[in-house]
């Protein structure tokens, strides 16, 4: 229970890392506030929470419904920690093929979002004489390959303003840190897919079975194994921890595919051939 009286904001709350992380807190003692556009979802949540988790319709690109989200869990006896997490796959073209308004709404649903959302917590935080904020970043801010550019660059973006603003931010007894997912199975490979119901499932079935095999650690990245360093980072124990990240990626980003994965061919094995 080491989160035990403390209340916490997770946007994104209604699904995946979100949710898993709004159940955490819970788990730990918090009351949580979640912000999400899925209305639906958000909704059951709080209805089977026993009164732990508050759902509020809250689109993070809109910075009026961010400080709302944020006043709402202050008012209930002030703000201790904010996860920014809510997001989407964005705009999926090539850098020389974006269009500059696909650029720009993933950036603001992805960086500026986070940056509101310290922007708007930290007033509420400095004046109870802390908290712990907590971005979602991803493994895409750290190399190619792993997601689209304008994605990836958000990411990018998190982690540095993660560290600046826990800098700016330390006078008030306020620490930043992110969290910095691998591949972990949600719906969100699959929400934005036009297509039916049906071949949705499938779609998710078939990304679970990669998902197992795409790192050194063999099985599927889970939301609980995001929550468990979200939860961390929001906790206590961390309190000697600002201004940096949390990489929970099964060890993807380890090295290349061929350093853990014998069938993959490397320059080691085809020199074997020559032996
Ligand atoms: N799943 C992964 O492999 C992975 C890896 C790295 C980073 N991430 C990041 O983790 C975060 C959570 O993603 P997830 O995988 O749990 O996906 P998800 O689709 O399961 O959950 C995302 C949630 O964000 C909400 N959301 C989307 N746009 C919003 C908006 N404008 N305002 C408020 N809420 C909005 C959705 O309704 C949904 O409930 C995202 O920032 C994502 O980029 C995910």
């Amino acid at each position: 229970m080491r989160l035990q009286g403390r209340r916490a904001v997770v946007t994104g709350g209604a699904s995946g890392i979100g949710r898993a992380t709004a159940l955490r807190l819970v788990d730990e003692g918090a009351e949580v506030w979640i912000g999400d556009i899925d209305r639906d979802a958000g909704e059951e949540i709080a209805e089977t929470s026993n009164g732990r988790i508050h759902f509020r319709h809250t689109d993070v690109t809109d910075e009026a419904a961010i400080a709302a989200l944020l006043a709402a869990a202050d008012a209930a006896g002030g703000l201790d920690i904010v996860f920014n997490n809510a997001g989407a796959g964005g705009a999926r073209e090539r850098i020389d093929e974006i269009a500059a308004a696909d650029w720009d709404r993933t950036q603001s649903l992805l960086l500026r979002s986070v940056a509101l959302g310290i922007r708007h917590a930290a007033p509420l935080m400095a004046k109870r004489g802390g908290g712990a904020i907590v971005n979602t970043s991803s493994v895409s801010a750290l190399g190619s390959g792993y997601a689209p550019i304008a994605y990836s660059t958000a990411k990018a973006g998190v982690l540095h303003l993660t560290k600046l603003a826990a800098a700016e931010l330390a006078r008030h007894r306020i620490r930043v840190n992110a969290v910095v997912p691998g591949f972990i199975t949600t719906n969100i490979f699959t929400r934005d897919l036009e297509t039916s119901e049906e071949k949705r499932q499938m779609a998710n079935q078939a990304i679970a079975g990669i998902a197992a095999k795409a790192q050194p650690v063999q099985r599927a990245g889970r939301p609980e194994d995001i929550a468990a360093a979200v939860a961390y980072l929001a906790s206590d124990d961390a309190a000697f921890v600002t201004g940096t990240h949390i990489l929970v990626d099964g060890g993807m980003t380890i090295g290349t595919r061929a350093s853990w994965d014998e069938s993959e061919p490397s320059l080691f094995t085809a020199l074997d051939a020559f032996k």
